[in-house]
């Protein structure tokens, strides 16, 4: 599985401790699209860059961290297509994957220590959609989208990234 990561200054710190951890899981492998430093960025961006990995086939699923991985949050569910989950327990990551198809996980930098981060990460990756039921769900969602999202590809990355 392809995952794209991405952080600002506020997720930069946890996401470099939670490469190595990512890098050694079975069957995964990373796509880092930044940023490097904690050098202050607009998180909007980065979120941008995995949803459209994601949504180009270029990666399966990623991760976003931002300070308190509510930013990144709302900007990718912005994304037609995008479920993108915050999550701070191991048990909402593993039922975002069984019951919401999240592709993206949100986690919140300065809000979540390593071991926590890592076992959210290892809860969303071992379990599977379960659909039945919760396709109801997700097709109102997908209703949703299609009266308020275009689908249209934001193409503003600034040159410096
Ligand atoms: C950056 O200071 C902070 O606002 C950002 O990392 C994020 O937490 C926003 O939701």
């Amino acid at each position: 599985m392809k995952i794209a990561i991405a952080n600002d200054h506020g997720g930069y710190e946890l996401k470099c401790r939670l490469l190595p951890f990512l890098q050694d899981e079975e069957h995964v492998s990373v796509i880092d699209f930044g940023c490097h430093s904690t050098d202050i960025v607009r998180y909007p961006y980065y979120a941008a860059k995995v949803c459209n990995a994601i949504l180009s086939g270029e990666a399966d699923r990623g991760i976003l961290i931002c300070s308190t991985g509510i930013g990144m949050s709302i900007a990718a569910n912005k994304y037609k297509g995008i479920r993108a989950a915050l999550c701070d327990s191991p048990y909402q990551g593993q039922m975002t994957s069984r019951h919401n198809k999240s592709n993206i996980l949100c986690l919140g930098g300065r809000c979540i220590g390593d071991m926590m981060a890592m076992e959210i990460i290892r809860q969303w990756l071992s379990f599977q959609y379960e659909g039945g039921r919760h396709d109801i769900s997700l097709g109102l969602i997908d209703d949703i989208e299609g009266e308020n999202l275009t689908g249209e590809h934001w193409d503003c990355f600034p040159q410096e990234m």
